[in-house]
């Protein structure tokens, strides 16, 4: 290996050295994810979401079925590897993402959430935030994963 090589390398570790460095600062900025309540700069719904109340009722069989989707038990992305399996927004992956996944424990803020805000967030997803859409959801599977959702704060 010639002189040159090792310092182009050298100076290629330094420059990923020095971004991961900034990306762990940017993250360390914001609050510990599981706040509450917590920053939230969520889009708002079209107001033709915002007035849907779930058609599903709040039994057993919704809210398991809820619950599978949740942990990624069926076609949907594991909301917990985000949104923790108590609802709390510590899932292992919370800490790398700013805006910090959503705490469904806090009833401060979950309280003023409609059901149709919900609804919308997870099927279209939240621009500029980790957050993924879920179009490939039934319209009854996303409904499942709001009364899922809110048995966290109830
Ligand atoms: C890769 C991480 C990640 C995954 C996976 C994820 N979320 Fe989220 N979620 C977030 C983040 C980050 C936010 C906060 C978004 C914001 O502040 O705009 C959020 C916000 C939310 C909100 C709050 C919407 C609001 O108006 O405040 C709901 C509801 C939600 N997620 C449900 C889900 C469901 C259900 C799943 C699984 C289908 C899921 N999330 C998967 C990261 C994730």
């Amino acid at each position: 290996m010639s002189a040159p090589d090792s310092r182009q390398k050298l100076l290629a570790h330094a420059f990923w050295l020095s971004l991961a460095l900034i990306a762990q600062t940017v993250a360390a900025a914001d609050p510990a994810p599981g706040e509450c309540p917590q920053r939230r700069v969520t889009v708002k719904a079209p107001p033709e979401y915002l007035a849907r109340t779930n058609p599903l009722p709040a039994s057993p069989e919704v809210i398991q079925a809820g619950e599978r989707s949740f942990t990624g038990k069926s076609k949907s992305v594991p909301c917990v590897f985000c949104h923790g399996a108590k609802g709390d927004g510590k899932g292992y992956l919370a800490s790398q993402y700013v805006p910090r996944p959503r705490n469904f424990t806090c009833k401060e803020i979950m309280s003023e959430l409609p059901d149709g805000q919900l609804f919308w967030i997870i099927q279209n997803g939240s621009p500029d935030a980790a957050m993924p859409p879920a179009k490939h959801l039934s319209d009854e599977e996303i409904w499942q994963l709001v009364r899922y959702v809110r048995t966290f704060s109830r």
